[in-house]
């Protein structure tokens, strides 16, 4: 005899979406229809399986007295301080054994209970009905309200409403809500993040009035030819729309056009509008555009668009994915104001209220769809349910859900059919349907390179070269793919510091009409604020298996703040392009926007010398159309910069205050030198003195026995030496499954980051002090021939350092350069004269040269796991602590209060201490950063290569 006792749960392991839910339609902000936020506390109860506790929690007059409590929205394993379990982070491995459908036993389950009166002015029963909307619950949910069972549902990130009018009392309504960390659903939502079980959206209770809308779909296109909307709203329930702003007044289903303003990211025009039917007034927000595919290209409006996206996950770092308004927005401004014009909702539909935030201030949005099974390319994608029919019900309905809620958004242009989820019939199902349901969208999935369902040719991590030659329309591949335009769904990925050489991808992308753009991966670190971690990452939480920090790969650390990484691609990809040889007077301005002309900016130009800006000008530019570039002379001329840099710079600012920035904000820039430095010269006219211990030397004292300087200018000095090490970069360590060229890797093989420094001479002349070294890692036959030379007038101290490899250099070299220890209160900040801001060779488009006054704190860069940051490029001069440090040529200047090595043993930003020693790097070179974490590491044109060297640094007391 066989029995089971689980058979009221069987609905998690079900692959089909659930039952009861009503069907989906267009979500809007609101109505004159009455709703009841049921977003606060709820009662809660965690239990370790499923089946744990039966379901009479669920009914009238429960005590819950003794339960927990949670915060709704809100993910349970991120409250309770560890009492409700852990997050876990995969990337794509599925936590748990891939036997679809089945779920572990073990699967958090927690009850929810609610206990809610209904407003004094809610409407009375027979006035209506009424509807209870999920906007999102991870990942199975099943519901009562008053004891009745409404249903159960499946698809984390997408809304499910059911219909409860006829069970509603006035007050005491319990709501109960059983939530299934696993379920058969998780097998469809193997994104690369944490596992966040919880009702994470709203939970609200809208007033369905007799007669209210129903679904509706407003389409609003706009012809370019004539200047002219056309709008027609198809509505369930019959009504009228009007469009004030466009004396529209005519019935759902009734067709109109009219002159119209259209929308576009630059141009976000939005009209008010209202859907009235006979018992609701919906308010409209109508964006009049035409999305198509045209000649090949993504057009919108008839011109083709060039994408400069990034790819959005929902992240805040003490609620997960819970997020409110204010984020949402907080996230808008920050790409505006960085010149992003395109998000890509990875890897599934966004909370609603961003959608509307992308209408209001302008981003072309790709919609994608709660689907990715990446977890079975573990097995060959044998099994994998987007090609198994059993699943196909549960595919459409995730496609149904998404468009029918987004699609009366103006900036959702396309529509992605989910992420990493193999090929296979119900992939071709959803497109199929979305293409039936919505025909003014293009669809996107980038797991099928055939685009047997798609209509744009999208790819991940592609290389420069790939990508040219995808431009060159030389990558071969099926018949329809020839024909269709080119985007890089994801590309420069942001893990730790970089992503290396996006502006080279961006002159790519420009210079070839098929390309079409791309979407950095990503826009946030997903890093979970933990008391003793600062931010906590995969592995932080005592998972099984985990992925480490590739959670944290975002343009923005957890906490918003924008790292190097976006300050570069706001650079990359700046809408006005500023250039000039610098010589002969004049600056190429030219107009990179799809849609605009440059009347919103004004323009400000200035020169500098020695860093320094001689006064700000007007510089009157044309109000150039998009493609357009004008030759304009600058109105003044060059300054004599009597041996220092003279560089002139020109701003872009916006002339007027707009909704996303203040007048005043820098869109764009550009800066050319016109006369260069002459560097300074020392002669080297003393000799230096040997005492019992100490050799002097000008203004410095120096170890007999190593040559070492012990003091420079009255400054203690420690362990000046070469310096070939860098704490390697995720992308130095590239992933696991990268290839051969993972230099981090190679680099600590070869054991570059325990160099061995070998005296050989400590040598005085009548001019100079030589040290000569051999500097090389044990165990290998390569080594870097190293002479430092000294050399003074009396008041100036100069270093010459020549380096000269030996033997077989397989690898570049991750920096070259010298490194020393100064008291650590020697300085609390620098004033230099380089670049602001972080930069490395291929990361260095945002660097501006100017003087800069740092403290040395925020020389620091704050990466969640710690590497490598913080290096200053094109540095002429640098002082601090009295100090002054002249380069020939140029340097990288880094300083900080732990050592390289310190920062490379660091996991977690909390591990590194100030110690006290103030570390010091003066670099002729670094290496490149590239992108490797996942995908092409650096250009060839970014290594440093191992070869005869010489540089020098000149020291001095300041003023
Ligand atoms: C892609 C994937 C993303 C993310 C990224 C690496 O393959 O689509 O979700 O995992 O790689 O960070």
């Amino acid at each position: 005899m066989s029995f089971r006792t689980t058979a009221s749960v069987d609905y998690v392991e079900d692959v089909s979406p659930g039952r009861g839910a009503l069907p989906p339609r267009a979500r809007y902000a609101s109505s004159d229809a009455k709703s009841l936020s049921l977003n606060g506390s709820w009662r809660f109860r965690l239990s370790a399986t499923a089946d744990a506790e039966d379901d009479s929690f669920a009914g009238e007059g429960y005590d819950a007295g003794g339960w927990a409590e949670v915060t709704v929205p809100g993910h349970w394993v991120l409250q309770g301080d560890g009492a409700f379990g852990s997050p876990i982070y995969t990337n794509h491995l599925y936590p748990f054994p891939v036997d679809p459908p089945h779920v572990p036993t073990e699967n958090p389950t927690g009850d929810h209970l609610r206990v809610f009166d209904l407003p004094d002015d809610w409407p009375a029963q027979d006035d209506g009905g009424a509807v209870l909307r999920f906007d999102g619950v991870e990942s199975c949910a099943r519901v009562w309200l008053n004891g009745t069972e409404l249903g159960e549902f499946k698809g984390s990130r997408l809304p499910h409403e059911f219909a409860v009018g006829q069970l509603l009392k006035p007050a005491g309504n319990v709501l109960a809500v059983r939530v299934h960390q696993w379920s058969a659903g998780s097998y469809l939502e193997d994104q690369d993040q944490w596992w966040l079980p919880g009702i994470f959206r709203d939970v609200t209770l809208l007033h369905r009035p007799a007669g209210s809308a129903g679904d509706f779909f407003v389409h609003a296109s706009y012809d370019h030819t004539t200047g002219e909307g056309t709008l027609r709203v198809d509505s369930d329930v019959d009504g009228r729309v009007s469009v004030p702003g466009l004396d529209i007044d005519v019935a759902t289903g009734e067709q109109v056009t009219v002159a119209v303003d259209p929308w576009s990211a630059e141009t976000p025009k939005l009209y008010d509008g209202e859907l009235v039917t006979a018992g609701e007034r919906v308010p409209l927000r109508i964006g009049f555009r035409t999305v198509a595919l045209e000649d090949g290209l993504i057009k919108v409006n008839g011109k083709a668009i060039l994408f400069k996206g990034v790819n959005r996950h929902e992240w805040h770092p003490e609620q997960g994915r819970a997020l409110d308004v204010e984020t949402m927005r907080e996230d808008v401004l920050l790409m505006k104001r960085h010149n992003l014009n395109a998000v890509r909702t990875s890897h599934y539909p966004p909370h609603p209220a961003f959608l509307d935030l992308c209408d209001e201030y302008g981003l072309w949005v790709i919609d994608e769809c709660d689907l990715e099974t990446h977890g079975f390319t573990e097995q060959g994608w044998r099994d994998n349910p987007v090609d198994d029919d059993r699943w196909t019900p549960a595919l459409l309905d995730r496609a149904a859900r998404m468009v029918e809620r987004d699609k009366n958004h103006p900036s959702v242009v396309l529509w992605s059919l989910g992420n990493e989820a193999g090929t296979g019939r119900g992939l071709t199902a959803m497109a199929e349907w979305i293409h039936g349901r919505d025909s003014s969208r293009l669809v996107h999935y980038e797991g099928d390179w055939n685009c047997r369902d798609t209509d744009v040719y999208s790819r991940m991590y592609a290389s420069h070269e790939e990508v040219e030659r995808i431009g060159r329309g030389l990558d071969g591949g099926a018949g329809k793919r020839r024909e269709l335009p080119f985007i890089q769904c994801e590309y420069g990925h942001a893990m730790g510091n970089g992503p290396g050489g996006i502006a080279d991808y961006q002159r790519i992308f420009e210079a070839h009409d098929r390309l079409q753009g791309g979407f950095i991966w990503e826009w946030i670190d997903h890093g979970i604020k933990h008391p003793e971690l600062g931010y906590a990452y995969g592995g932080d939480f005592g998972e099984e298996l985990h992925d480490g920090n590739f959670v944290c790969d975002g343009l923005i650390f957890p906490d918003r703040t924008p790292s190097p990484g976006l300050v570069e691609y706001k650079k990359v990809i700046e809408p006005v392009r500023i250039e000039g040889d610098g010589a002969d007077g004049t600056v190429r301005v030219t107009n990179a926007y799809d849609f605009g002309d440059l009347s919103h900016l004004e323009f400000e130009f200035s020169y500098q010398v020695d860093g320094l800006p001689t006064g700000a000008h007007t510089l009157a530019v044309p109000p150039l159309a998009p493609g357009e570039s004008a030759e304009v002379k600058l109105p003044a001329a060059a300054p004599d910069g009597n041996g220092d840099d003279v560089q002139w710079t020109v701003r872009a600012l916006l002339a007027e205050d707009t909704a996303w920035g203040p007048k005043g904000h820098e869109v764009a820039w550009g800066q050319e030198t016109v006369s260069p430095r002459t560097a300074v010269t020392v002669a080297a006219s003393q000799r230096p003195v040997p005492g019992e211990r100490l050799i002097t030397l000008g203004p410095a004292t120096f170890d007999a026995r190593s040559g070492r300087p012990t003091t420079i200018c009255g400054l203690d000095v420690t362990g000046l030496r070469l310096d070939v090490w860098r704490a390697t970069t995720d992308n130095d360590d590239g992933a696991s499954w990268q290839d051969d060229t993972r230099y981090g890797v190679l680099w600590r093989k070869l054991g570059l980051h325990r160099m061995q420094h070998r005296l050989d001479a400590v040598e005085l002349a009548d001019d100079a002090l030589t040290v000569r070294a051999r500097v090389a890692p044990a165990a290998a036959e390569v080594g870097l021939r190293t002479v430092y030379r000294w050399t003074s007038d009396g008041t100036r101290l100069k270093l010459t350092v020549s380096v000269t490899p030996e033997g077989h250099w397989t690898v570049p070299l991750p920096r070259l350069g010298v490194r020393f220890g100064l008291p650590a209160d020697a300085a609390q900040e620098v004033l230099y004269f380089g670049g602001g801001g972080e930069a490395y060779p291929d990361t260095r488009a945002a660097s501006m040269l100017g003087q800069w006054l740092p403290g040395i704190d925020a020389l620091h860069t704050p990466y969640v796991r710690p590497q490598e940051n913080g290096a200053r490029a094109d540095v002429r001069w640098a002082e601090l602590g009295g100090l002054r440090i002249e380069g020939d040529p140029e340097f990288w200047f880094s300083a900080r209060r732990w050592t390289n090595e310190q920062l490379d043993t660091a996991r977690h930003l909390t591990d590194l201490t100030p110690g006290d020693t103030l570390w010091i790097n003066l670099d002729h070179g670094q290496h490149g950063i590239g992108s490797q974490s996942c995908g092409p590491g650096p250009l060839p044109q970014y290594f440093l290569t191992a070869e005869p060297t010489e540089f020098s640094f000149v020291f001095s007391t300041t003023e």
